[in-house]
């Protein structure tokens, strides 16, 4: 595009930024970023009876300012992020989700499998109708997971303007019970002073490139350098969490990537972290002192208060080969470890690898994260070869764009019976159970991609940053032994990867890139599992009602 029109564009765009933030003179009074919403309960507290967990959820915008600059902030009980849900291994969750916005939502909880209760799911146009405005669905499922999850809206573009929360599963026998007190979740997200919809129209319409994110946040906060911002916007420049630390105390944080387009490096200065949980799986200790989590992606990590009694940035910081390239000071999304009883100045430690600069990678999961139980890797059956492209405001697999059908899901038109679907739905079916499937994905484009599956775990068991001509090439290393299992995972720009999960969990499961704007522009697959099984389960006459509202 011409430079001169394109800058045109810009100002246009920077324009209607400034719009719609002025036009906010609306109060801020959402709760963001509450302490006790991340603080998790006492070990000794937990009850080990399998219990059940009602929420009241209400989707509902309002005003608030997490980085300080005001804006409409889409939430779950005003609040953002989103209520923690936290739960024991084995319990149930009933959630009441009633829906006040103007367009249909969904909830779906990132990484549970929903073996038996597929409709469970919450992704809209795979797994259910959507909820209608102004009415009230129920989810309803026992989980008997474990780990660190997160739960989201599952409907294109909401979760973008902050409908996202953590989920954490206790474990009884967790095997690193003992080695940590107290507990902390970690959120941390991109952010935009412009709201979702907006965004995504800009995207489609005008500049054909993913907005880039304004800031950061940990836990829903920031500061933000308000001489930024257009004159008169509304700004008073934001605040960071905190964490309080007891000297001497060892806390497991878990640390969840909930953006909608950067991966972080996460980091507290002077402090070592010690890996111990890769999204709900267990791994042997993997000490280090800077943790990237690219979007979707989960780690628990174990630190100590070792340190002098004093404060310390918390950090997660962008990748600067892709964001705020042109920014000659680096961006950290802070938050403050305050240690009790230091004075409450602001930290002034430094970070801990500032040389920081190279392209972002998934951590070196195949060397380095050791599964802390041995599994057995059942040979394959079948390996698929799936191609990704991305192309502007166009994302493919396989060469097809998916558009997603929202008059009745793809699992509500198995029950109905249909097992041949439009070529846009991009779906794969599996017929076979214990059939062991490998998927060999590559990247014809060159940005990477966080991949995430619904319904599974997958072993990862090579990912290369090479480009694939259609042979495994012969010097191509793969972990056999024991790899690590995940739900969440980085192809690589112009790369590919290898993953390999069993067909067991009847029900349609989407694979897809968890950038928003890329899942919007139809980089997506629908993979429908065992659908004789799913006919055999029987789904609530509520979930089945969904779709009159989508029908008419
Ligand atoms: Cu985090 Cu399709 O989900
Ligand atoms: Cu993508």
């Amino acid at each position: 595009m011409n430079t001169y029109i394109f800058s045109l564009l810009l100002r246009c765009i920077s324009f209607i930024t400034w719009i719609t933030l002025f036009s906010n003179s609306c109060v801020d009074t959402a709760s963001i970023g509450n302490e006790d919403n991340f603080r998790l309960s006492k070990l000794s507290s937990r009850s080990q009876t399998p219990k059940t967990h009602e929420y009241n959820f209400n989707v509902t915008i309002i005003y608030g300012a997490p980085d300080g600059v005001s804006r409409q902030i889409w939430t779950i009980n005003e609040q953002f992020p989103a209520p923690t849900i936290e739960i024991t291994k084995g319990d149930r969750v009933i959630m009441n989700v009633y829906n006040n916005l103007n367009e249909t939502t969904t909830v779906h909880v990132h990484g549970l499998f929903h073996q038996g209760d597929p409709w469970n799911d919450g992704s809209v146009a795979t797994s259910q109708c959507g909820i209608p405005p102004k009415s009230t669905f129920t989810y309803n499922f026992t989980v008997n997971q474990v780990g660190t999850y997160y739960y989201h809206a599952h409907f294109p573009g909401q979760y973008i303007d902050g409908i996202y929360g953590a989920f954490i599963i206790h474990d009884p026998e967790d095997p690193y019970l003992d080695e940590y007190d107290e507990e902390y979740i970690v959120v941390l997200s991109d952010w935009f002073h412009t709201e979702g919809k907006i965004l995504t129209k800009m995207y489609f319409e005008l500049h054909f490139v993913e907005p880039n994110p304004n800031n950061g946040l940990i836990n829903g906060k920031n500061k933000y350098d308000c001489t930024q911002l257009y004159p008169d916007t509304p700004c008073n420049g934001g605040e960071c969490s905190k964490f309080t630390f007891v000297p001497g105390k060892r806390y497991r944080l878990r640390i969840i990537n909930a953006s909608t387009m950067a991966p972080f490096f996460f980091s507290i200065d002077n402090h070592i972290l010690d890996v111990i949980e890769v999204e709900g799986g267990y791994i042997e200790k993997y000490t280090l002192t800077t943790v990237p989590l690219n979007i979707g992606q989960r780690y628990s990590v174990i630190v100590k208060a070792d340190q002098e009694i004093s404060n310390y940035w918390m950090r997660s910081a962008f990748d600067y080969t892709a964001y705020f390239r042109n920014q000659t000071t680096k961006v950290y999304n802070n938050a403050i470890v305050h240690y009790e009883g230091a004075d409450e100045k602001e930290p002034t430690t430094q970070f801990w690898n500032d040389s920081i600069t190279s392209e972002w990678k998934d951590l070196d999961q195949l060397v380095n994260l050791k599964p802390y139980y041995y599994e057995e890797l059942p040979s394959s059956d079948l390996t698929m070869l799936l191609s990704t492209d991305f192309n502007m405001t166009e994302g493919y697999m396989n060469g097809s764009m998916y558009v997603p059908d929202y008059n009745g899901s793809t699992l509500n038109k198995v029950y109905q019976g249909v097992r041949e679907f439009d070529a846009d739905q991009n779906v794969y079916t599996f017929t076979q159970p214990g059939q062991v499937i490998d998927i060999l994905l590559y990247n014809l484009n060159n940005k990477e991609h966080p991949f995430h599956m619904h319904g599974h775990k997958f072993w990862v068991l090579g990912s290369f940053n090479t480009n694939f001509t259609g042979v495994i090439p012969s010097n191509a290393t793969f972990n056999l032994v024991n790899p690590i299992k995940r739900d969440s995972v980085t192809l690589e720009a112009c790369g590919w990867f290898v993953i390999r999960f069993v067909i067991d969990n009847p029900g349609v499961w989407t694979f897809h890139c968890h950038i928003e704007w890329h899942a919007i522009s139809g980089m997506v697959m629908q993979m429908v599992e065992l659908p004789d099984s799913i006919t055999k389960l029987d789904p609530p006459q509520d979930w089945i009602n969904l779709c009159d509202y989508s029908m008419n």
